[in-house]
């Protein structure tokens, strides 16, 4: 895959960053004030997808990851760099030439576009990989603030059928899987 995002992208209001296990503190503080929020749709985000592994481990996975090209796992922070409003990345594992794009935010910072800007940023980036030929974001089927980001983005929806089943055995049939085509982006010009 010759994706290769870079690991710090200033957007209006929003800077993404490659986590880091320094970030741990910042993040523990941002989990805790959101995780009703977060674990309504999203409990790994909480709780990690490997069990019994500390904050800094998990962080220094997701640098790892980064550094060897298997996963772009990214921090929301603020433009000051003091507080973690979210998180946001492009997984490799929707099958091939395809990225998955996944986000979240903290429960006071929703409403304000920060998801939807990020997510139009990471579409970008992942389509500057020649060999990226399309983007998928997987919702559950009831979370509608989620379906609302790709959506506005221009994503279209798939039938599950149709999809790659993920490596943690998600049920299809549960997930609304939208997916941008490299064509279908090209013809927007941007999204
Ligand atoms: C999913 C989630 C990120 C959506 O949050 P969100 O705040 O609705 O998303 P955005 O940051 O893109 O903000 C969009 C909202 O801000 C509003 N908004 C304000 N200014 C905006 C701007 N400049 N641009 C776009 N939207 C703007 C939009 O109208 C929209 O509100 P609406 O959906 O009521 O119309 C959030 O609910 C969340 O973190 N949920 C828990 C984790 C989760 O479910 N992750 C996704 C798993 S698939």
């Amino acid at each position: 895959m010759l994706l290769a995002p870079p690991s710090a992208i200033q957007l209006s209001g929003l800077a993404l960053r490659a986590w880091s296990p320094a970030d741990a503190p910042l993040l523990r503080a941002t989990l805790a004030a959101s995780e009703a929020h977060l674990r309504a749709w999203t409990p790994w985000v909480v709780d990690g997808r490997v069990p019994g592994l500390s904050l800094e481990q998990r962080l220094a996975a997701h640098a790892a990851d980064f550094a060897a090209g298997a996963a772009w796992v990214y921090g929301m922070f603020d433009s000051g760099g003091t507080e973690v409003l979210g998180g946001c990345g492009l997984y490799p594992r929707v099958g091939p030439n395809a990225v998955e794009l996944g986000y979240w935010l903290a429960v006071g910072h929703t409403g304000r576009g920060l998801a939807t800007h990020a997510a139009a940023a990471l579409t970008r980036l992942a389509f500057d990989a020649p060999d990226i030929d399309r983007v998928e974001i997987r919702c559950d089927r009831g979370n509608t603030a989620s379906s609302r980001i790709p959506a506005r983005l221009g994503y279209r929806v798939m039938d599950p059928r149709d999809a790659t089943a993920d490596a943690f055995g998600t049920d299809l049939s549960e997930l609304i899987v939208w997916r941008l085509s490299r064509a279908e982006f090209a013809e927007r010009g941007d999204v």
